[in-house]
């Protein structure tokens, strides 16, 4: 039978939730969660049907995101992609990709981007892994800090407290991070997982009473002969100033009954290890992506961003995907801290690359000349790779904070 490819009308929604929860192989906890959050602009979903069955999904969200030196780009933000187990390795996935990204180019949106299952499905498409991240595991006996305890005082909320305070403080941190993407309201409804266990929220409170930051964790209570050997899970840490920063992190390893602190993803230049008196006592490892990132309009992407240091480079970025479209082509970028223009040229580039890798190296987050050093890159003018590595950097590192 053939798949005919189209969006969902509300009554599809349940169906359309659960071929996505087979596809990821969830829970009926996490069906529950997800049909809220999925049920908003449903005209960007795209579904593939044999006659009423919905055998894969995918759609795109709007979202906004912040670029290095503060700018928010309108970028479509892809999710819910998956296939039924009977109907893999058909090119069901190829087929939705096309259209989404056809969708985000229809709403304007220069940039698609998304978090991803598995590293090894999306650089086919023009994806690059522009925001990686770190994993953190604390041994709290080794724990003591270099500096005096902040001032200001914490509070544990409860979740409705939390609903409401919350989303506030991660918009104030959202709008200067790049690489944070914007929360829709429904978002918060379905983040924490009953699967988690007993859930936390403390705010962190500076000293005129101004809250700056707040964690939401998750306690696995153990007890041995030997006594409690709890763990503590951090699923987001947000600090708006870096006493937040640093009095949510010295909260947490300060919580009597717990042995270990484990956090799944956080910044690179997260200033953890700088704040201790050892810097072994937090291990960060597993270093993965993020967030990755699809350029559809180079001119639009690269020009919304500021620049570390100013500079000119053509960059010449093969689109496969997308030939002759608005990633596709030689574009000279001339930028500065105080911005950049960009405009398509003929050829004689400085660097030449694939449209994935350009998408990699947009935010600032891998360098170019890291990715020259892959092979990714071709370097035609000789110093234009550290020009680039100059350019691109960004302060802090691009992270993602939202899974979606
Ligand atoms: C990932 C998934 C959506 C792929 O769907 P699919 O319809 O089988 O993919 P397609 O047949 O369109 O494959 C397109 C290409 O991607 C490749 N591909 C598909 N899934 C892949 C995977 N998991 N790893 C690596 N490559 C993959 C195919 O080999 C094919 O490559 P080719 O064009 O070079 O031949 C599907 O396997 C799935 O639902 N997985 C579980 C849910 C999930 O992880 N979703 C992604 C969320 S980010």
């Amino acid at each position: 039978m053939s798949t005919i490819f189209r969006a969902i009308t509300p009554d599809e929604l349940t169906a359309f939730v659960n071929t996505s929860s087979i596809g990821f192989g969830e829970s009926n906890a996490w069906f529950e969660r997800e049909v809220p959050w999925v049920s908003s602009s449903l005209e960007r979903t795209i579904a593939g049907f044999e006659g009423d069955a919905v055998v894969s999904t995918s759609r795109n969200y709007p979202f906004e995101m912040t670029v290095p030196g503060g700018a928010s780009l309108h970028v479509a933000g892809v999710s819910a992609v998956a296939v039924l187990p009977t109907h893999r390795r058909r090119g069901l996935l190829r087929e939705m990709m096309t259209r989404l990204l056809v969708d985000a180019v229809e709403h304007e949106e220069p940039v698609s981007i998304l978090t991803a299952s598995e590293a090894s499905i999306y650089g086919r498409f023009g994806y690059g892994a522009s925001v990686l991240a770190g994993s953190v595991s604390i041994a709290k006996h080794a724990v003591t800090f270099s500096r005096p305890r902040p001032a200001g005082r914490l509070r544990l909320i409860d979740v409705d407290e939390a609903g409401k305070v919350e989303p506030e403080v991660f918009e104030r941190l959202r709008r200067v991070s790049p690489g944070a993407v914007s929360r829709p309201e429904l978002w918060w409804h379905h983040h924490y997982e009953p699967s988690f266990g007993t859930r936390f929220d403390a705010l962190y409170e500076s000293p005129s009473g101004s809250v700056d930051g707040y964690v939401t964790y998750s306690v696995r209570d153990k007890w041995t002969a030997a006594g409690a050997a709890h763990s503590l899970a951090i699923r987001e840490l947000i600090g708006c100033t870096p006493d937040a920063v640093h009095a949510l992190w010295r909260y947490l390893t300060e919580i009597d009954l717990v042995q270990t602190i484990v956090a799944h993803s956080i910044p690179l230049d997260s200033p953890l290890t700088w704040l201790l008196t050892s810097l072994r006592a937090a291990q960060i490892n597993n270093i993965h992506d993020n967030l990755w990132a699809r350029l559809l309009d180079v001119p639009t992407a690269l020009g919304a961003r500021t620049y570390a240091v100013p500079g000119r480079l053509v960059l010449a970025i093969d689109d496969p995907v997308r030939p002759g479209e608005a990633a596709d082509g030689a574009f000279a970028l001339d930028g500065g801290p105080d911005g950049a223009t960009v405009a398509r040229v003929g050829d004689d580039p400085d660097l030449v690359c694939d449209v994935a890798v350009a998408s990699t190296a947009w935010l600032g987050g891998v360098r170019w000349s890291q990715l020259a050093v892959a092979g990714l890159v071709d370097e035609r003018t000789p110093g234009a790779l550290s020009t680039a590595d100059a350019m691109f950097a960004s302060t802090p590192l691009p992270y993602g904070y939202t899974w979606f």
